[in-house]
């Protein structure tokens, strides 16, 4: 995580905004900024040196890199290049994965079909986002939301039991304009005589994408739990993509868990789209909440409209 911290009282100065109102309707306290100088890819680097010097593996092992974002160094080429310079990966392939706030879901769903189709073995999956790039800090319905930071995990295979036993990804790009960032590519290139108002930036339709997100977060979770032959009582530890306190009490509630079994991390960070998992998912092993063999169910939703879920045996 960026050292730098906002507070919601850092909103107060300059729009008609509260803690009390931020915190009650979103369950943020705060979030990183990273700095000028901090890119997506250096913040990427330093998670991925933690989770290597975690796992007992050293770069010249690795086979490939797959970085979660949506908020690239560059638009060319990938962020995942440049980690692999900055991180001296000689032997590695390296590309993005661009799916918004399911980026490290969907890079980890990929990086298990390369172990199970025995196209690579050691996998780095790490989602780095510095939103505050996209983020307009006029609008005071999206800039409160969002925040800096990177997670990585090691995906190798070991021939045991453990790992992804069952994943799922579904997409529906009719609802792509409920979050979105209209000016910049394409389709809406920057003119010369471009005046700042907001279309560069993140816009969202905040109610529908939070119906939206509970309801197929749901959806995702049960599927996957059924395609491993569990049930809901067999999962130890559920670690979702954290865009609102309420939506992830409301998955809990349909899925009817208590939240002591759910991973919450976003009264310290916000949103941080493809950072949230492993961020949520670090936290959670560091604390010693999870055992080897547990079943960790996670589940993102995002941008695109996209929603993905793994059911991971530790
Ligand atoms: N401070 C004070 N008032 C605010 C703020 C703010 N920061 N933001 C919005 N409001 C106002 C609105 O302008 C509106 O005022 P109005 O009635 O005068 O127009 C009022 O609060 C209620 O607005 P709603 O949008 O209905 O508020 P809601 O309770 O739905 O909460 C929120 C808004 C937090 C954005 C919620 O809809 C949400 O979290 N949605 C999910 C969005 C999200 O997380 N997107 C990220 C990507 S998708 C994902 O990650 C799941």
């Amino acid at each position: 995580m960026p050292p730098k911290r906002m507070i919601n009282n850092d909103f107060t100065e300059t729009l008609d905004t509260s803690d009390e109102w931020i915190y009650s309707h979103t369950g943020i306290r705060e979030r990183r900024i990273a700095d000028e100088n901090l890119s997506t890819s250096d913040m990427a680097v330093k998670a991925i040196q933690q989770a290597l010097e975690m796992s007992g593996y050293s770069s010249e092992e690795i086979d490939i890199i797959i970085v979660g974002t949506s908020t690239s160094d560059y638009r060319m080429p990938s962020t995942a290049c440049v980690i692999q310079e900055k991180l001296n990966l000689p032997n590695a392939a390296a590309f993005d994965v661009v799916s918004a706030c399911a980026g490290f879901l969907n890079g980890l769903i990929v990086a298990k079909s390369f172990i199970e189709s025995g196209t690579y073995k050691n996998i780095i999956v790490v989602g780095s986002e510095k939103l505050s790039s996209v983020t307009n800090y006029d609008d005071r319905n999206t800039s409160v939301l969002f925040g800096d930071g990177a997670g990585a995990v090691i995906v190798t295979s070991d021939n045991n039991s453990r790992g992804v036993l069952s994943s799922f990804i579904k997409s529906d790009g009719t609802k792509r304009k409920l979050l979105w960032i209209p000016v910049g590519g394409v389709e809406n290139p920057y003119m010369p005589d471009f005046q700042f108002d907001g279309s560069d930036k993140l816009q969202m339709n905040g109610p529908e994408l939070y119906r939206l997100a509970v309801r197929e977060m749901y959806n995702a979770s049960v599927k996957v739990i059924e395609d491993a032959g569990a049930s809901i009582e067999d999962i130890s530890l559920i670690v979702p993509h954290q865009a609102n306190i309420r939506i992830i009490e409301g998955l809990a509630k349909r899925l009817k868990v208590n939240m002591d079994k759910v991973v919450v991390n976003i009264e310290k960070y916000g949103n941080t789209s493809s950072a949230s998992i492993p961020l949520a998912l670090d936290k959670a092993n560091r604390a010693g909440r999870i055992k080897a063999g547990d079943l960790v169910l996670t589940v993102a939703f995002g941008g695109g409209l996209i929603w993905a879920s793994a059911l991971i045996k530790w």
